[in-house]
């Protein structure tokens, strides 16, 4: 048995947490909030579990093996420097951190500590993600000509997210938020992006975060890649990666669609058939125990964190 602690359990915290609840070989053994009043109605919820407003007691509880840092981006640094202190297992949320320097520490810090260090980077667990990375291995788009990734929000933060850093310059903002997931798909499937320049659209309220991005980058080929994204516009949120290749079109669509045609041809929806991606808590269990395991660990978003940077230079 797994023994988990959770530190944060606010949106996301709260949807792993039902997660962590399904799993035959998972325990929530102890939360931690630092509102008081959320910290005990969760504990409550699973039964009365021991309940912390401090993490470092969280950090300090004997019983618990991997802690789940789902905190805002600017706490999980020192909360996540304590968990490798204690030497007990990490999950952090992304993005690794809210800088390259703690994002940095961090990863040598985690490398050195000799444990699980894994971040929450769902789309690899999800079909629509899956399949793309699949086609695109079996070159459905032929030679890539373009990597497109565009992040378009009504509203942001959006309606579910109204807490009080999403929506601010420091640790908040979609190119962050959104961004960061897409960075890593493209780490994976594609490989490194260099030589990016960007260029931000920003409010003039110095508190808040960007309202629209234009950048480019390349593969280590020169394949051009261009992400764009704005906010606070007419119409639906639509998040669209988009391979464009010699041969044809691929495109992950609002996280979790796939479209694709053929040159000549018209976009259709791509059904995922058999594809059983491998789940994030079944991961970690294998590696728990000593398996291999399919994790995305903190080199890599200190990699990912290295180009967010990148897009953000104002
Ligand atoms: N992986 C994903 O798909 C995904 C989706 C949304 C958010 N996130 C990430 O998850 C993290 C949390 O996001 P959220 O939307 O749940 O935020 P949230 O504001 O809803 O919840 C954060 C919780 O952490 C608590 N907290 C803050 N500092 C604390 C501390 N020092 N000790 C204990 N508790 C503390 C807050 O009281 C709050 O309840 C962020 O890093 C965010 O980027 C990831």
């Amino acid at each position: 048995m797994l023994h988990i602690g959770i530190i944060g359990l606010g949106a996301i915290g709260q949807r792993l947490i039902k997660k962590f609840k399904e799993h035959p070989d998972v325990e929530i053994t102890a939360v931690c909030d630092r509102l008081e009043s959320l910290a005990r109605e969760t504990a409550d919820a699973l039964g009365g579990v021991p309940v912390y407003t401090d993490y470092q007691s969280l950090v300090a509880d004997q019983r618990v093996d991997l802690i789940y840092v789902a905190v805002p981006p600017k706490f999980h640094h020192p909360i996540v420097m304590d968990v490798l202190r204690a030497k007990k297992h990490v999950l952090c949320e992304k993005p690794l951190a809210n800088s390259l320097d703690e994002a940095k520490e961090m990863a040598q810090a985690a490398k050195e500590a000799g444990v699980i260090h894994a971040m929450n980077f769902p789309l690899n667990y999800e079909q629509g993600a899956t399949k793309f990375a699949q086609m695109i291995s079996e070159n459905y788009v032929g030679k890539l000509r373009r990597l497109h990734l565009t992040m378009h929000f009504p509203e942001w933060p959006r309606f579910w997210q109204k807490n009080d850093w999403v929506g601010e310059r420091e640790q908040g903002g979609f190119v962050l938020e959104v961004g960061v997931h897409f960075i890593q798909q493209t780490l994976k499937v594609f490989g490194d992006i260099k030589n990016i320049q960007t260029r931000l659209e920003l409010p003039d309220d110095p508190q808040k975060c960007e309202t629209g991005v234009i950048a480019t980058g390349e593969l280590e080929d020169g394949t051009p890649v261009l992400i764009e994204g704005l906010s606070q516009i007419a119409g639906k949120e639509h998040i669209a990666f988009t391979a464009y290749g010699s041969e044809g079109i691929l495109s992950l669509e609002n996280w979790g669609e796939l479209r694709g045609g053929k040159n000549g041809e018209g976009l259709i929806a791509i059904s995922f058939g058999e594809t059983k991606p491998n789940r994030l808590i079944d991961e970690l269990v294998k590696a728990a125990n000593g398996q291999e395991a399919e994790l995305y660990d903190f080199d890599l978003g200190y990699r990912a964190q290295e180009i967010l940077e990148e897009l953000r230079k104002m």
